[in-house]
Formats: C-alpha cells, structure tokens, sequence
C-alpha cells in the first residue's frame, strides 16, 4: 500500500497537492500542527516534514508495524518534527487539537466513517483544514 499510495499521493504531494489548498504552503512554511491519519508506514507525514521543518507532523495508524517503520524512517531523513503513535482514529480523546488533517486512502476502510469524520472535525482548531484523498465509493444498501 505504501509503495502505491506513494506513486499516487506522495510523490505529488507539495507540488500539487497541498497547494490545492488556498493558502496552506504559507501556513505550513510558517509553523503549525498537523495530524495524518491512518498513515500507514507515514511516507507522506515524513515527505512533509522534510519540507516544512517548522511544522510539527503528527502520524496516527492502527498498525504498530507500519508506526516502528515509519519512525525509522523519520530517523533516517532527520525529521525531528514528527511524532508516530498507534492509535485508533475511531478513539480519539480531542486532547490534541490540529490546525491541519489529512487522511489519504484512509477513509474508505473505516466500518464507521461518519463517526471518523465527526472525530476529526472535533479534532481541528478553529479555522483548521481537513484534506482528504480518497477512492470513489459510495456505501451500499445494508445495513451494518
Ligand atoms: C489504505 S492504507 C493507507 C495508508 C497511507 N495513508 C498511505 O496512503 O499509504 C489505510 C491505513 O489506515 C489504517 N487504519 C485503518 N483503520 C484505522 C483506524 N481506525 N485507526 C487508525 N488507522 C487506521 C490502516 O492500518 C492502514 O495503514
């Protein structure tokens, strides 16, 4: 996954991305929080934090696998501003508020993703950003 979503996401991600946002390549040279959920082995929140180095990046993934690579990998490119932890973003505690969220692919595996993006609204500081990449689906009929 981590190979694929970096060919799709990763790759044009400051370039293209990010600044589809208006304003937000300002705000992230300038220095604010941001969270990535279901990060995976967290090549997008490593590939930000390179670039912005006076934002902090934070990384939340149910996968402690994919958080040990990820945090090796934020050693190995000398990211200082990132912090990976194994969390589900089904608990979140809103302790941590963000000024930016990203969830890329991630979405469209959640049993509850009207409860995920409920969290993550509650999640955001005033005038904060949610950026979501993810594939075109729909929820069938059924009821869960
Ligand atoms: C399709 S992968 C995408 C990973 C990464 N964003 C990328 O683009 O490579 C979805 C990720 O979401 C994580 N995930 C799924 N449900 C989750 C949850 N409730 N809380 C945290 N992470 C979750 C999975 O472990 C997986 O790493």
């Amino acid at each position: 996954m981590a190979e694929e979503s970096y060919q799709t996401v990763v790759v044009g991600l400051t370039e293209h991305i990010l600044p589809l946002v208006p304003d937000l390549i300002r705000k992230l040279k300038k220095g604010i929080k941001v969270l990535d959920i279901g990060c995976g082995m967290g090549k997008a929140v490593n590939t930000m934090a390179k670039s912005f180095p006076n934002s902090t990046f934070y990384g939340y993934d149910l996968s402690s696998q994919a958080i040990e690579v990820a945090k090796k990998e934020a050693t190995a490119m000398g990211n200082p501003n990132t912090v990976f932890q194994v969390q589900d973003i089904l608990n979140l505690t809103f302790n941590d508020k963000f000024d930016l969220i990203t969830a890329f692919d991630a979405i469209h595996d959640q049993p509850k993703p009207g409860e995920v993006l409920r969290n993550i609204y509650k999640s955001l500081n005033n005038g904060g950003i949610f950026l979501m990449q993810d594939i075109h689906a729909s929820t069938p009929k059924r009821q869960y």
